[in-house]
């Protein structure tokens, strides 16, 4: 390819998908207007976060979630736009998002066949101080012919058909697997199009960086503890780790997916199943780290192969290199 064939054959997030589409040749093109929909969600989330200083988009809504956390203004704008412009794909039938207790379930003249699991804005802690946060989603397929229940998104998260995040920070980075493989894609925001910029994303095997709330350490479990103690002191001569922790778990993941390493929340005696939550954190991620030669560990088993039991669950979570899961993985065990 020479470099101007490169900088010419502009591969947008659109063309990618449909060239995706001979691996599911059952989509009659619904997958790729969904996923449209989704990406219009992102370029207007990204376009109100960078501005939203100056649109006095900061600060609190006045309101709680179900999760009890004071809503932000912007968790509640990006929550809106992002129910509307899922509804109005007409390509979906159920939609659960971390600032709405229960699911929404699209009326029967704009119903289509997709599940969509989705935290609009995560990190909104960060949102006043200019840190990088980002939206996370998960896809799954609605069982055909029957009337859409609640049973149908409590699915394991292996049964996804695709997920993702947008990540608003120094750029606008949308990074998407449907199964075969993980792509980024980074917003050019002269076009309005997001364009591949990291294809076939791999995580290294093994990182040398370690991702957690050390604030948390005096309710650490002993696998957990003994851990992060290897990380710092480690006793077969290697370097310690580096720490690296955001608070979004959106720009912690990214991090490790593209250098390598592991991202922890553990349980803790405060929060015995950790702090987040399984359908549009948890999921979403896992999936990803796998596609990306990755895994994703609860301290119990794959996290993939939970099957949650209520919406807004939540679950210990390891994730990251290969190697590094690895080793939590036997800690665990030996704790037995
Ligand atoms: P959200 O802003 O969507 O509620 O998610 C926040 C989550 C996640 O982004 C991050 O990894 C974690 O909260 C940080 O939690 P601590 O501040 O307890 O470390
Ligand atoms: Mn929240
Ligand atoms: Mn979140
Ligand atoms: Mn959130």
């Amino acid at each position: 390819h020479s470099a101007e064939a490169q900088r010419t054959d502009l591969m947008t997030i659109t063309r990618f998908v449909l060239n995706e589409q001979p691996k599911h040749p059952e989509s009659r093109g619904d997958f790729t207007i969904l996923l449209n929909h989704i990406v219009l969600g992102c370029k207007f989330v990204c376009s109100a976060v960078n501005k939203a200083g100056l649109a006095k988009l900061i600060g609190l809504a006045g309101e709680t979630n179900v999760q009890g956390e004071e809503q932000k203004k912007l968790d509640v704008l990006s929550n809106d736009v992002f129910i509307k412009a899922l509804v109005s794909s007409g390509r979906t039938c159920i939609l659960v998002s971390e600032e709405d207790e229960e699911a929404t379930f699209v009326d029967k003249s704009l119903r289509g066949r997709y599940i969509v699991v989705f935290d609009p804005l995560d990190g909104s802690s960060n949102i006043d101080c200019g840190v990088s946060i980002g939206t996370i989603f998960g896809i799954y397929t609605v069982k055909e012919g029957q009337e859409p229940t609640i049973e149908d998104v409590l699915q394991p998260g292996k049964d996804m058909l695709a997920a993702g995040y947008c990540m608003y920070g120094s750029s606008c980075t949308l990074v998407l697997s449907t199964g075969s493989g993980v792509n980024g894609f980074t917003l050019d925001p002269s076009l309005g199009e997001f364009i591949l910029t990291h294809p076939d994303i791999k995580i290294p095997k093994k990182g040398k960086i370690y991702s957690v709330n050390e604030g948390n350490a005096k309710n650490w479990d002993g696998p957990t503890a003994k851990y992060v103690e290897k990380c710092k002191f480690p006793k077969d001569g290697s370097s310690p780790k580096s720490l690296r922790y955001i608070g979004s778990m959106v720009a912690d993941v990214h991090r490790t997916l593209l250098y390598g390493g592991i991202f922890l929340y553990p349980a803790d005696k405060k929060s015995p199943n950790g702090k987040l939550r399984v359908l549009y954190e948890v999921f979403p991620m896992s999936f990803l780290m796998e596609q990306a030669g990755g895994q994703a560990f609860t301290g119990k088993q794959r996290a993939l192969d939970l099957v949650p039991k209520k919406l807004h669950e939540r679950s210990p979570i390891f994730l990251g290199s290969y190697d590094d899961v690895e080793e939590i993985k036997a800690l665990y065990a030996a704790e037995g």
